[in-house]
């Protein structure tokens, strides 16, 4: 369902074998995750990659609205059409914000932390956020992994306070969106490719060395409100919380994207 604002059509690094297939860009959207989710529901195959300059509506986490303005981010959905088994849904948007925390990183950006379950942060301040939404269909499911990072921002709506940054603010270097782009689909990929073969061991020690909630007291809406220290992420992927009566619970990405958390820092 091409959108006349089509600009180009291009495809992803070399070393990607499913994500970027194809990649549309487009001058503008309202949202490259409600674009992507047409593609899907017209039944395009997985990989497919939808960038826009700007969004008009930009989701965020939540109900929030992405802060998408034009030639200062870089906004993307990656159209995925999982066949792994069905406990492992769950960890794409760590799939995901771990790809982009690592991606990052290859652009020698220092000091990049991932607050569970994907906000990714320099020094502390949130450069880039994933939303991921999925839909079940007859055989199996689709989902939209929607990565939003704040490139060459130098100010931000005052609503917003101090939480956010960009590559620019943290870096003082001009990054091109293309660049971010590839090393962010490359790494995806990676732990995309791990997740389809049952294997999470790398993700979740990568998320161990990004955890920056570690030892830090949060409040996570369970149905009820939990508030205790967490204590790590365990073997699945899921947070681990302390609660002060010295029960250990294991909160899941996939729990928390249903039913929101909040934790005591935002
Ligand atoms: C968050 O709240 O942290 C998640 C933000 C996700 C934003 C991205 S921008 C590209 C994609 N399209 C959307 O409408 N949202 C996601």
């Amino acid at each position: 369902m091409a959108q006349p604002n089509l600009i180009r059509e291009t495809q992803g690094p070399e070393c990607c074998t499913i994500i970027g297939r194809r990649i549309l860009h487009y001058s503008s959207l309202p949202s490259t995750n409600r674009a992507a989710f047409e593609e899907a529901e017209s039944g395009n195959p997985e990989g497919l990659v939808i960038v826009a300059d700007e969004q008009t509506e930009g989701r965020g986490r939540r109900g929030r609205e992405w802060f998408s303005p034009g030639g200062k981010g870089l906004y993307f959905s990656i159209l995925l059409r999982p066949r792994c088994r069905k406990e492992n849904f769950s960890l794409l948007p760590l799939v995901a914000g771990t790809g982009v925390a690592n991606g990052l990183e290859k652009l020698g950006v220092k000091d990049i932390g991932v607050k569970w379950p994907n906000d990714v942060e320099i020094s502390g301040r949130k450069v880039a956020g994933v939303l991921v939404e999925s839909r079940k269909i007859a055989g199996g499911m689709f989902a939209v992994a929607g990565v939003g990072v704040n490139v060459a921002n130098r100010e931000f709506p005052p609503e917003l306070g101090d939480r956010p940054t960009s590559l620019l603010l943290a870096t003082g270097i001009e990054y091109s969106n293309d660049e971010v782009l590839s090393l962010l689909l490359g790494e995806i990929e990676r732990y995309y490719s791990d997740l389809c073969l049952g294997r999470n061991e790398q993700l979740v020690s990568e998320l161990r060395r990004l955890d920056v909630l570690r030892g830090k007291q949060v409040t996570v809406s369970m149905g009820a409100e939990v508030t205790g220290t967490a204590a790590g992420i365990d073997m699945t992927g899921g947070l681990i919380l302390e609660t002060p009566d010295g029960q250990r619970h294991v909160v899941s990405s996939g729990e928390v994207e249903m039913v929101g958390p909040v934790s005591a820092e935002e």
